[in-house]
């Protein structure tokens, strides 16, 4: 019996290579070793995407984006939280374990509380009560599916050790091993992958590049990467540059060699360093990109995909909410 891996995705925005390095790829590395259930985490975004053409939007880019990074739906499991009413059954078991003071205490609540205080607003302004359980809801989407392990990136992780918390308060309860205990897994090798100010590249900080961009956008947006005025005589540290370490994660060994010891040499400007970066970059994300508009180009066939993977996730939560119900005396 292979052991469960589980995560889910926020769909709050269309996906750019940091998701794709820091995210997509490992996860579907791990999915040739477990036994994997893969989710958009719909409602989720709904705390922060509040317009429904873009949320309908975002779901399906975000869902094409799996499937033409690799997901192979016959072998994981692939759904839409909301599709699966049981998460929010769940939430609701758990609502009566989960302390208050351990929601007071979520880095992203904590966050927006502290934001506030900065800016002198009230501690609670725009903090709804979605962002506010948020952890819950999430413990309700890892404990639902039985999971061993959940990929997520180190933000997350406190996240997940709620999970095992809660999970824990309803196994005390009730004297039984009713959920298993999740632990959270970092990809401690994956590099934070930098934006094109050189800050992590991040939607929050409107320097990402999206990895479905069309071929055209993307040159644009490789030329646009922030570099400094050293001349083009200069000899450069290809690890102090951030278009080295971008082209590191699309270019053959043989390719980083040769271009780091262009970049030692000298003589190589920028503007040498961006279309290199762009042909290896360019060349990597063709096929990925082809996949994904196809897929795009069929949505009916997209959201029967996604209803397949609906059914049988909701097999497995409806037994887990069953067994729940028992024990707590609500059958
Ligand atoms: P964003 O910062 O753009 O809002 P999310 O927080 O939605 O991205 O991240 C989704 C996933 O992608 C998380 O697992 C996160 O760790 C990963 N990720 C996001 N940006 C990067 C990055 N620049 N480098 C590596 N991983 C990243
Ligand atoms: N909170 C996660 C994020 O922001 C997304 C998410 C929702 C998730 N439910 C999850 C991740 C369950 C792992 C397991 O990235």
């Amino acid at each position: 019996m292979k052991k469960i891996a589980l995560t889910g995705i926020k769909p709050t925005g269309i996906l750019h290579i940091g998701n794709y390095f820091g995210a997509i790829k490992p996860a579907l590395e791990l999915a040739k070793e477990y036994d994997a259930r893969y989710f958009i985490a719909d409602y989720h975004a709904l705390n922060t995407v509040k317009d429904p053409d873009e949320l309908r939007d975002n779901i399906r880019r975000v869902a094409a984006g799996w499937l033409a990074a690799g997901l192979n739906p016959k072998e994981t499991i692939f759904y839409r939280q909301s599709s699966v009413p049981e998460t929010f059954e769940l939430t609701t078991i758990l609502m009566a374990f989960t302390a208050k003071g351990l929601m007071n205490r979520a880095h992203a609540y904590k966050a927006a509380v502290q934001d506030n205080l900065d800016k002198q607003n009230d501690p609670d302004a725009g903090i709804n009560m979605g962002l506010y359980t948020y952890p819950v809801l999430m413990a309700a989407d890892i404990l639902l599916f039985d999971s061993h392990i959940v990929p997520v990136g180190r933000d997350q992780t406190q996240h997940v050790e709620m999970a095992h918390d809660i999970a824990q308060a309803v196994n005390f309860n009730y004297k039984a091993e009713l959920l298993r205990l999740p632990e959270a897994s970092i990809q401690e090798q994956v590099a934070v992958v930098p934006g094109l100010d050189g800050r992590k590249m991040s939607k929050s900080y409107g320097n990402t590049i999206p990895l479905f961009a069309p071929e055209k956008e993307l040159r644009k947006l490789v030329m646009r990467i922030v570099t400094n005025s050293q001349a083009v005589e200069e000899p450069k540290d290809p690890e102090a540059s951030q278009i080295y370490l971008l082209y590191k994660l699309f270019a053959s060994p043989e390719e980083r060699q040769t271009l780091a010891v262009r970049y030692r040499a000298g003589g190589m400007g920028w503007g040498a360093a961006k279309e290199e970066l762009f042909r290896v970059m360019n060349r990597e994300l063709t096929p990925l990109r082809e996949r994904f508009d196809a897929i795009m180009a069929d949505i009916p066939a997209l959201d029967a995909l996604l209803a397949e993977g609906a059914e049988k996730a909701r097999d497995i939560a409806g037994a887990t909410v069953a067994r729940l119900r028992k024990a707590i005396g609500i059958d």
